[in-house]
Protein backbone atom coordinates (compact mmCIF):
# COMPACT_ATOMS: atom_id res chain seq x y z
CA UNK A 1 0.00 0.00 0.00
CA UNK A 2 1.41 3.26 -0.75
CA UNK A 3 1.44 5.73 2.38
CA UNK A 4 -2.05 6.74 2.58
CA UNK A 5 -3.62 9.39 5.09
CA UNK A 6 -7.31 9.04 6.26
CA UNK A 7 -8.37 12.28 7.16
CA UNK A 8 -12.25 13.25 7.96
CA UNK A 9 -13.68 16.09 5.24
CA UNK A 10 -16.89 16.93 7.12
CA UNK A 11 -16.94 17.78 10.95
CA UNK A 12 -16.04 14.33 12.61
CA UNK A 13 -17.58 10.76 12.55
CA UNK A 14 -17.46 10.29 8.95
CA UNK A 15 -16.59 6.48 10.00
CA UNK A 16 -12.37 7.51 9.72
CA UNK A 17 -12.37 4.17 12.10
CA UNK A 18 -13.88 1.88 9.71
CA UNK A 19 -11.48 2.96 6.39
CA UNK A 20 -8.76 2.95 8.64
CA UNK A 21 -9.31 -0.57 9.79
CA UNK A 22 -9.89 -1.66 6.75
CA UNK A 23 -6.51 0.06 4.91
CA UNK A 24 -4.60 -1.32 7.83
CA UNK A 25 -4.62 -4.75 6.89
CA UNK A 26 -1.61 -3.61 4.65
CA UNK A 27 -0.16 -0.84 6.63
CA UNK A 28 3.25 -1.62 8.57
CA UNK A 29 2.43 0.98 10.52
CA UNK A 30 -0.58 3.11 11.83
CA UNK A 31 0.14 6.24 13.28
CA UNK A 32 -2.91 8.55 14.91
CA UNK A 33 -1.09 12.16 14.29
CA UNK A 34 -3.48 14.73 16.12
CA UNK A 35 -6.27 15.48 18.77
CA UNK A 36 -7.17 13.38 21.93
CA UNK A 37 -9.77 11.41 23.92
CA UNK A 38 -12.52 13.81 22.23
CA UNK A 39 -12.10 11.35 19.19
CA UNK A 40 -14.73 8.55 19.12
CA UNK A 41 -13.49 5.77 16.70
CA UNK A 42 -15.52 2.81 15.71
CA UNK A 43 -14.13 -0.44 14.39
CA UNK A 44 -16.74 -3.15 13.98
CA UNK A 45 -14.99 -6.36 12.90
CA UNK A 46 -17.58 -9.66 12.48
CA UNK A 47 -20.06 -7.89 14.47
CA UNK A 48 -18.14 -7.16 17.32
CA UNK A 49 -18.09 -3.23 18.21
CA UNK A 50 -14.59 -1.98 19.17
CA UNK A 51 -14.58 2.23 20.42
CA UNK A 52 -11.34 3.73 20.10
CA UNK A 53 -10.33 7.37 21.92
CA UNK A 54 -7.25 7.36 21.24
CA UNK A 55 -5.55 4.15 20.54
CA UNK A 56 -5.21 3.82 15.96
CA UNK A 57 -7.91 1.62 14.71
CA UNK A 58 -4.94 -0.63 12.97
CA UNK A 59 -4.71 -2.24 15.99
CA UNK A 60 -7.01 -5.26 16.06
CA UNK A 61 -4.93 -6.73 13.11
CA UNK A 62 -1.44 -8.64 14.55
CA UNK A 63 2.35 -7.28 14.39
CA UNK A 64 1.21 -3.58 13.65
CA UNK A 65 3.20 -0.92 14.70
CA UNK A 66 0.13 1.31 16.20
CA UNK A 67 1.61 4.51 16.78
CA UNK A 68 -0.17 7.33 18.80
CA UNK A 69 1.71 10.49 17.65
CA UNK A 70 3.57 13.43 18.70
CA UNK A 71 0.33 16.04 17.82
CA UNK A 72 -1.71 13.63 19.97
CA UNK A 73 -2.54 15.16 23.49
CA UNK A 74 -3.22 11.91 26.10
CA UNK A 75 -5.08 11.52 28.85
CA UNK A 76 -3.00 8.61 30.57
CA UNK A 77 -6.79 7.81 32.50
CA UNK A 78 -8.97 7.40 29.21
CA UNK A 79 -6.11 5.49 27.34
CA UNK A 80 -5.91 3.18 30.63
CA UNK A 81 -9.26 2.18 29.91
CA UNK A 82 -8.84 1.79 26.38
CA UNK A 83 -5.91 -0.45 27.03
CA UNK A 84 -7.98 -2.69 29.57
CA UNK A 85 -10.69 -3.05 27.56
CA UNK A 86 -8.38 -4.52 24.61
CA UNK A 87 -6.49 -6.85 26.71
CA UNK A 88 -9.93 -8.03 28.25
CA UNK A 89 -10.45 -8.90 24.81
CA UNK A 90 -7.63 -10.33 24.22
CA UNK A 91 -6.07 -7.70 21.86
CA UNK A 92 -2.31 -8.10 21.31
CA UNK A 93 -1.14 -4.86 22.47
CA UNK A 94 2.72 -5.36 21.88
CA UNK A 95 2.37 -3.16 18.73
CA UNK A 96 1.29 -0.30 20.80
CA UNK A 97 3.68 2.68 20.84
CA UNK A 98 3.10 6.45 22.16
CA UNK A 99 5.30 9.17 20.84
CA UNK A 100 7.05 10.83 24.18
CA UNK A 101 6.56 14.15 22.46
CA UNK A 102 3.17 14.32 22.55
CA UNK A 103 1.33 15.99 25.53
CA UNK A 104 -0.71 14.71 28.60
CA UNK A 105 -4.06 16.26 29.44
CA UNK A 106 -3.78 17.43 33.24
CA UNK A 107 -6.28 17.42 35.78
CA UNK A 108 -7.03 20.93 35.66
CA UNK A 109 -7.16 20.93 31.97
CA UNK A 110 -9.92 18.97 32.39
CA UNK A 111 -11.57 21.23 35.13
CA UNK A 112 -11.19 24.31 32.86
CA UNK A 113 -12.60 23.04 29.86
CA UNK A 114 -15.79 21.47 31.69
CA UNK A 115 -16.08 24.84 33.77
CA UNK A 116 -15.71 27.06 30.47
CA UNK A 117 -18.51 25.05 28.43
CA UNK A 118 -20.52 24.85 31.52
CA UNK A 119 -20.80 29.11 32.07
CA UNK A 120 -19.99 29.87 28.67
CA UNK A 121 -23.10 31.86 27.42
CA UNK A 122 -24.77 32.16 24.04
CA UNK A 123 -22.22 32.63 20.69
CA UNK A 124 -19.31 31.98 23.27
CA UNK A 125 -20.28 27.97 23.55
CA UNK A 126 -18.46 25.71 21.86
CA UNK A 127 -20.37 22.55 22.39
CA UNK A 128 -16.61 20.95 23.25
CA UNK A 129 -16.48 17.16 24.38
CA UNK A 130 -15.41 18.78 28.01
CA UNK A 131 -12.21 15.99 28.05
CA UNK A 132 -10.00 19.18 28.21
CA UNK A 133 -8.54 19.27 24.61
CA UNK A 134 -8.44 22.76 24.12
CA UNK A 135 -7.04 23.54 27.45
CA UNK A 136 -4.39 20.88 26.55
CA UNK A 137 -3.29 22.63 23.38
CA UNK A 138 -3.36 25.56 24.82
CA UNK A 139 -0.89 25.12 27.48
CA UNK A 140 1.50 23.54 24.22
CA UNK A 141 1.31 26.72 22.47
CA UNK A 142 1.71 28.70 25.24
CA UNK A 143 4.72 26.26 26.13
CA UNK A 144 3.24 25.55 29.44
CA UNK A 145 2.59 22.18 28.38
CA UNK A 146 3.64 18.56 29.79
CA UNK A 147 4.94 16.28 27.27
CA UNK A 148 4.94 12.37 28.13
CA UNK A 149 8.93 12.31 28.04
CA UNK A 150 8.38 14.60 31.35
CA UNK A 151 6.87 12.06 32.92
CA UNK A 152 10.17 10.32 33.46
CA UNK A 153 12.22 12.64 34.38
CA UNK A 154 11.44 13.62 37.76
CA UNK A 155 13.18 16.31 38.53
CA UNK A 156 12.82 17.95 35.28
CA UNK A 157 9.31 17.78 35.93
CA UNK A 158 9.40 19.22 39.51
CA UNK A 159 10.75 22.35 38.06
CA UNK A 160 8.70 22.73 35.49
CA UNK A 161 5.25 22.57 37.69
CA UNK A 162 6.96 25.02 39.47
CA UNK A 163 6.02 27.31 37.11
CA UNK A 164 3.08 25.95 35.35
CA UNK A 165 1.27 25.50 38.29
CA UNK A 166 0.95 28.22 40.22
CA UNK A 167 -0.19 29.82 36.82
CA UNK A 168 -2.57 27.51 36.76
CA UNK A 169 -3.84 27.74 40.20
CA UNK A 170 -4.36 31.14 39.76
CA UNK A 171 -6.28 30.86 36.56
CA UNK A 172 -8.36 27.72 38.37
CA UNK A 173 -9.33 29.93 41.26
CA UNK A 174 -9.16 33.49 40.14
CA UNK A 175 -10.82 32.94 36.61
CA UNK A 176 -12.88 29.83 37.32
CA UNK A 177 -13.18 29.44 40.90
CA UNK A 178 -12.40 26.07 41.04
CA UNK A 179 -10.41 24.54 43.64
CA UNK A 180 -6.14 24.49 43.36
CA UNK A 181 -4.21 21.58 42.68
CA UNK A 182 -1.24 21.12 45.21
CA UNK A 183 2.10 19.87 43.71
CA UNK A 184 2.37 16.94 45.17
CA UNK A 185 -0.80 16.08 44.27
CA UNK A 186 0.13 16.32 41.02
CA UNK A 187 3.46 14.61 41.31
CA UNK A 188 1.61 11.49 42.75
CA UNK A 189 -0.34 11.84 39.56
CA UNK A 190 2.17 11.99 36.89
CA UNK A 191 3.77 8.94 38.66
CA UNK A 192 0.91 7.41 38.37
CA UNK A 193 0.65 8.35 34.82
CA UNK A 194 4.03 7.13 34.12
CA UNK A 195 3.18 3.89 35.32
CA UNK A 196 0.39 3.62 33.12
CA UNK A 197 1.96 4.45 29.70
CA UNK A 198 5.75 3.03 30.47
CA UNK A 199 5.06 -0.02 28.92
CA UNK A 200 4.41 1.65 25.83
CA UNK A 201 6.51 4.84 25.42
CA UNK A 202 9.30 4.50 22.78
CA UNK A 203 12.02 6.43 23.10
CA UNK A 204 13.28 4.78 19.95
CA UNK A 205 10.88 5.93 17.73
CA UNK A 206 13.50 7.50 15.15
CA UNK A 207 15.09 4.68 14.42
CA UNK A 208 11.66 2.84 13.79
CA UNK A 209 11.23 5.85 11.62
CA UNK A 210 14.30 5.63 9.51
CA UNK A 211 13.93 1.86 9.29
CA UNK A 212 10.41 2.86 7.77
CA UNK A 213 11.41 4.67 5.18
CA UNK A 214 14.51 2.47 4.03
CA UNK A 215 12.83 -0.26 3.85
CA UNK A 216 9.62 1.55 2.15
CA UNK A 217 7.15 -0.19 4.94
CA UNK A 218 3.70 1.09 4.22
CA UNK A 219 2.13 4.18 6.57
CA UNK A 220 -1.39 4.73 7.30
CA UNK A 221 -1.44 8.26 9.03
CA UNK A 222 -5.08 8.12 10.39
CA UNK A 223 -6.77 11.76 11.52
CA UNK A 224 -9.46 12.47 13.92
CA UNK A 225 -11.89 14.96 13.59
CA UNK A 226 -12.26 16.01 10.75
CA UNK A 227 -11.65 19.53 7.89
CA UNK A 228 -14.74 21.32 9.10
CA UNK A 229 -13.14 20.92 12.59
CA UNK A 230 -9.66 22.13 12.11
CA UNK A 231 -8.48 25.07 13.80
CA UNK A 232 -6.83 26.65 11.33
CA UNK A 233 -9.35 25.69 8.24
CA UNK A 234 -12.73 24.84 9.97
CA UNK A 235 -15.68 27.20 11.03
CA UNK A 236 -13.66 28.98 13.59
CA UNK A 237 -14.20 29.38 16.78
CA UNK A 238 -16.29 26.22 16.58
CA UNK A 239 -13.58 23.94 16.35
CA UNK A 240 -11.11 21.53 17.93
CA UNK A 241 -7.68 22.86 18.71
CA UNK A 242 -5.79 20.61 16.63
CA UNK A 243 -5.35 20.26 12.94
CA UNK A 244 -7.00 17.36 11.22
CA UNK A 245 -5.99 18.53 7.61
CA UNK A 246 -3.69 16.53 5.85
CA UNK A 247 -0.82 18.94 6.34
CA UNK A 248 -1.11 18.05 10.41
CA UNK A 249 0.10 14.57 9.61
CA UNK A 250 3.39 15.49 9.19
CA UNK A 251 3.46 17.76 11.90
CA UNK A 252 1.88 15.47 14.52
CA UNK A 253 3.63 12.18 13.17
CA UNK A 254 7.02 12.88 12.47
CA UNK A 255 7.10 12.15 8.96
CA UNK A 256 7.45 14.80 6.16
CA UNK A 257 5.50 15.29 3.31
CA UNK A 258 7.33 13.11 0.62
CA UNK A 259 6.21 10.51 2.06
CA UNK A 260 2.34 10.87 1.55
CA UNK A 261 1.41 9.46 -1.51
CA UNK A 262 -2.65 9.18 -1.32
CA UNK A 263 -4.52 11.08 1.24
CA UNK A 264 -8.29 9.53 1.40
CA UNK A 265 -11.06 12.03 2.69
CA UNK A 266 -13.75 10.81 4.45
CA UNK A 267 -17.65 11.72 3.90
CA UNK A 268 -20.71 10.38 5.15
CA UNK A 269 -23.43 10.52 2.13
CA UNK A 270 -25.03 12.81 4.31
CA UNK A 271 -23.35 15.05 6.95
CA UNK A 272 -22.99 15.39 10.62
CA UNK A 273 -21.92 17.29 13.48
CA UNK A 274 -21.97 17.80 16.84
CA UNK A 275 -21.30 20.44 19.10
CA UNK A 276 -21.97 24.24 18.31
CA UNK A 277 -21.15 25.84 14.57
CA UNK A 278 -22.39 27.08 11.30
CA UNK A 279 -23.84 23.77 9.10
CA UNK A 280 -25.71 25.22 6.30
CA UNK A 281 -27.64 22.37 5.12
CA UNK A 282 -28.94 21.14 8.87
CA UNK A 283 -32.46 19.55 8.41
CA UNK A 284 -34.41 20.45 12.20
CA UNK A 285 -37.05 18.42 10.99
CA UNK A 286 -38.84 14.84 10.51
CA UNK A 287 -35.94 13.93 7.69
CA UNK A 288 -33.47 15.35 9.57
CA UNK A 289 -34.78 12.66 12.65
CA UNK A 290 -35.05 9.93 9.91
CA UNK A 291 -31.20 10.29 9.55
CA UNK A 292 -30.28 10.14 12.65
CA UNK A 293 -32.65 7.17 13.36
CA UNK A 294 -31.68 4.67 11.07
CA UNK A 295 -27.87 5.89 10.61
CA UNK A 296 -27.65 6.11 14.69
CA UNK A 297 -26.21 9.75 14.70
CA UNK A 298 -25.40 9.81 18.54
CA UNK A 299 -21.97 11.07 19.76
CA UNK A 300 -19.78 7.72 20.25
CA UNK A 301 -17.65 9.86 22.96
CA UNK A 302 -20.31 11.86 24.36
CA UNK A 303 -23.64 10.15 23.24
CA UNK A 304 -25.22 13.71 21.93
CA UNK A 305 -27.50 13.31 19.80
CA UNK A 306 -25.68 14.28 16.33
CA UNK A 307 -27.34 17.36 14.04
CA UNK A 308 -28.08 16.08 10.86
CA UNK A 309 -27.94 17.63 7.23
CA UNK A 310 -27.79 16.63 3.68
CA UNK A 311 -24.64 16.51 1.77
CA UNK A 312 -23.15 19.49 1.56
CA UNK A 313 -20.39 19.57 -1.55
CA UNK A 314 -19.55 22.93 -1.15
CA UNK A 315 -18.03 21.69 2.10
CA UNK A 316 -16.61 18.25 -0.12
CA UNK A 317 -14.67 20.53 -2.16
CA UNK A 318 -12.93 22.56 0.30
CA UNK A 319 -11.86 19.52 2.08
CA UNK A 320 -10.33 18.51 -1.15
CA UNK A 321 -8.40 22.02 -1.73
CA UNK A 322 -7.31 22.22 1.41
CA UNK A 323 -5.98 18.61 2.34
CA UNK A 324 -5.29 17.85 -1.06
CA UNK A 325 -7.61 15.09 -1.06
CA UNK A 326 -6.51 12.17 -3.58
CA UNK A 327 -9.98 10.53 -3.41
CA UNK A 328 -12.96 10.33 -1.02
CA UNK A 329 -14.46 7.40 0.72
CA UNK A 330 -18.27 7.90 1.18
CA UNK A 331 -19.71 5.99 3.94
CA UNK A 332 -22.66 5.39 5.21
CA UNK A 333 -24.53 5.21 1.72
CA UNK A 334 -27.02 2.68 3.12
CA UNK A 335 -28.66 5.09 5.42
CA UNK A 336 -30.99 6.60 2.13
CA UNK A 337 -32.11 3.11 1.49
CA UNK A 338 -35.74 3.86 2.04
CA UNK A 339 -35.41 7.47 1.21
CA UNK A 340 -37.61 8.96 -1.81
CA UNK A 341 -35.49 11.77 -2.57
CA UNK A 342 -31.44 12.61 -1.70
CA UNK A 343 -30.51 16.34 -1.77
CA UNK A 344 -27.43 17.70 -2.26
CA UNK A 345 -26.18 21.36 -1.70
CA UNK A 346 -24.06 22.83 -4.66
CA UNK A 347 -23.35 26.46 -3.87
CA UNK A 348 -25.15 28.81 -0.81
CA UNK A 349 -27.14 31.98 -1.65
CA UNK A 350 -26.68 35.51 0.12
CA UNK A 351 -30.26 35.77 1.21
CA UNK A 352 -29.37 39.84 1.64
CA UNK A 353 -27.52 40.21 -1.66
CA UNK A 354 -28.17 36.93 -3.94
CA UNK A 355 -24.53 36.41 -4.23
CA UNK A 356 -23.87 32.99 -5.03
CA UNK A 357 -20.93 31.19 -3.02
CA UNK A 358 -19.79 27.99 -4.70
CA UNK A 359 -16.63 28.24 -2.76
CA UNK A 360 -16.52 28.02 1.20
CA UNK A 361 -17.34 31.52 3.05
CA UNK A 362 -14.95 31.10 6.12
CA UNK A 363 -15.97 34.16 7.58
CA UNK A 364 -18.84 32.49 9.36
CA UNK A 365 -20.53 35.76 10.93
CA UNK A 366 -22.12 35.35 7.90
CA UNK A 367 -23.36 32.05 7.57
CA UNK A 368 -26.94 33.05 9.40
CA UNK A 369 -27.34 34.93 6.29
CA UNK A 370 -26.88 31.72 3.82
CA UNK A 371 -29.27 29.73 2.06
CA UNK A 372 -28.37 26.01 0.73
CA UNK A 373 -29.09 25.92 -3.03
CA UNK A 374 -29.98 21.98 -3.73
CA UNK A 375 -30.81 19.62 -6.35
CA UNK A 376 -32.64 16.85 -5.98
CA UNK A 377 -31.86 12.88 -6.68
CA UNK A 378 -34.23 9.96 -6.53
CA UNK A 379 -33.82 7.49 -4.40
CA UNK A 380 -32.95 3.53 -5.22
CA UNK A 381 -35.39 2.21 -2.35
CA UNK A 382 -33.46 -1.47 -2.46
CA UNK A 383 -31.28 -2.62 0.88
CA UNK A 384 -27.22 -2.05 -0.22
CA UNK A 385 -26.05 -2.84 2.36
CA UNK A 386 -24.84 -6.43 1.10
CA UNK A 387 -23.79 -5.24 -2.41
CA UNK A 388 -19.63 -6.07 -2.86
CA UNK A 389 -19.24 -4.54 -6.31
CA UNK A 390 -20.14 -0.54 -7.64
CA UNK A 391 -21.57 -2.28 -10.75
CA UNK A 392 -24.60 -4.31 -9.05
CA UNK A 393 -25.41 -0.62 -7.00
CA UNK A 394 -28.67 0.42 -8.23
CA UNK A 395 -29.20 2.89 -11.43
CA UNK A 396 -29.97 5.21 -9.05
CA UNK A 397 -27.49 4.64 -6.19
CA UNK A 398 -24.35 5.39 -8.74
CA UNK A 399 -26.03 8.30 -10.17
CA UNK A 400 -26.09 10.14 -6.68
CA UNK A 401 -22.46 9.03 -6.59
CA UNK A 402 -20.91 10.08 -9.85
CA UNK A 403 -22.76 13.65 -9.44
CA UNK A 404 -20.91 14.03 -5.64
CA UNK A 405 -17.58 13.47 -7.96
CA UNK A 406 -18.56 15.86 -10.41
CA UNK A 407 -19.56 18.56 -7.52
CA UNK A 408 -16.56 17.50 -5.51
CA UNK A 409 -13.88 17.44 -8.42
CA UNK A 410 -12.38 13.94 -6.55
CA UNK A 411 -12.85 10.01 -7.23
CA UNK A 412 -14.64 8.29 -5.32
CA UNK A 413 -12.59 5.47 -4.52
CA UNK A 414 -14.29 3.43 -1.40
CA UNK A 415 -18.38 3.58 -0.62
CA UNK A 416 -19.05 1.79 2.45
CA UNK A 417 -23.08 0.47 2.76
CA UNK A 418 -22.93 -0.76 6.68
CA UNK A 419 -20.44 -0.57 9.97
CA UNK A 420 -18.88 -4.08 9.16
CA UNK A 421 -15.68 -4.06 7.65
CA UNK A 422 -17.00 -6.40 4.77
CA UNK A 423 -19.70 -4.06 3.67
CA UNK A 424 -17.45 -1.90 1.79
CA UNK A 425 -16.76 -1.84 -2.21
CA UNK A 426 -13.95 -1.06 -3.62
CA UNK A 427 -13.15 0.55 -6.78
P1 LIG B 1 -15.20 8.24 13.07
O1 LIG B 1 -15.07 9.11 14.26
O2 LIG B 1 -15.03 9.01 11.80
O3 LIG B 1 -14.30 7.04 13.09
O4 LIG B 1 -16.70 7.71 13.04
P2 LIG B 1 -17.55 7.20 14.32
O5 LIG B 1 -17.08 5.85 14.71
O6 LIG B 1 -17.64 8.24 15.36
O7 LIG B 1 -19.00 7.16 13.68
C1 LIG B 1 -19.30 6.41 12.55
C2 LIG B 1 -20.43 5.43 12.88
O8 LIG B 1 -20.98 4.94 11.68
C3 LIG B 1 -19.96 4.22 13.65
O9 LIG B 1 -20.98 3.80 14.50
C4 LIG B 1 -19.72 3.19 12.55
O10 LIG B 1 -19.82 1.85 13.00
C5 LIG B 1 -20.83 3.53 11.60
N1 LIG B 1 -20.57 3.27 10.19
C6 LIG B 1 -19.41 3.43 9.49
N2 LIG B 1 -19.60 3.21 8.18
C7 LIG B 1 -20.92 2.91 8.04
C8 LIG B 1 -21.74 2.61 6.90
O11 LIG B 1 -21.31 2.60 5.76
N3 LIG B 1 -23.06 2.38 7.15
C9 LIG B 1 -23.59 2.42 8.40
N4 LIG B 1 -24.89 2.17 8.54
N5 LIG B 1 -22.84 2.68 9.49
C10 LIG B 1 -21.53 2.94 9.30
P1 LIG C 1 -13.92 11.99 15.70
O1 LIG C 1 -12.44 11.73 15.58
C1 LIG C 1 -17.11 14.91 16.01
C2 LIG C 1 -16.19 18.56 18.21
C3 LIG C 1 -16.94 18.81 19.50
C4 LIG C 1 -17.00 20.34 19.48
C5 LIG C 1 -15.64 20.71 18.91
C6 LIG C 1 -14.59 21.06 19.96
O2 LIG C 1 -14.65 10.90 16.39
O3 LIG C 1 -14.47 12.35 14.37
P2 LIG C 1 -13.15 19.58 21.62
O4 LIG C 1 -13.58 18.67 22.72
O5 LIG C 1 -12.33 18.93 20.56
O6 LIG C 1 -12.52 20.84 22.12
O7 LIG C 1 -14.54 20.04 20.94
O8 LIG C 1 -15.21 19.59 18.17
N1 LIG C 1 -15.48 17.27 18.15
C7 LIG C 1 -15.89 16.23 17.40
N2 LIG C 1 -17.00 16.07 16.66
N3 LIG C 1 -16.17 13.94 16.03
C8 LIG C 1 -15.03 14.10 16.75
O9 LIG C 1 -14.00 13.23 16.69
C9 LIG C 1 -14.88 15.28 17.52
N4 LIG C 1 -13.92 15.74 18.34
C10 LIG C 1 -14.30 16.97 18.71
O10 LIG C 1 -18.21 18.24 19.46
O11 LIG C 1 -17.97 20.76 18.57
MG1 LIG D 1 -16.22 9.68 15.94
Amino acid sequence: MENTVVIGAQWGDEGKAKITDLLAQNADIIIRYQGGCNAGHTVVNDGKTFKFHLIPSGILYKNKICFIGAGTVICPEVLNEEIENLKKNNIDLSGLKISPLAFVTMPYHIDIDGCSEDTAKGAAKIGTTKRGIGPTYTDKISRHGIKVQDLFDIDGLSKKLDNILPLKNKELTLIYGLKAYSKDYIMDLCAKYAQILKPYVCFEWQKIFHKAIEQKQSILFEGAQGVMLDVDWGTYPYVTSSNPVAGGACTGSGFGPNVIKEIIGVSKAYITRVGEGPFATELNDETGDKIRNIGHEFGTTTGRPRRTGWFDAVVAKYGVLVSGLTSMAVTKLDVFDTFDEIKVCYAYKDKRSGEIFDYYPTNTNIHEFLEPLYETHAGWKTDISNIKAYDELPQNAKKYLQRLEELMGVKISIISVGPDRHQTIFR
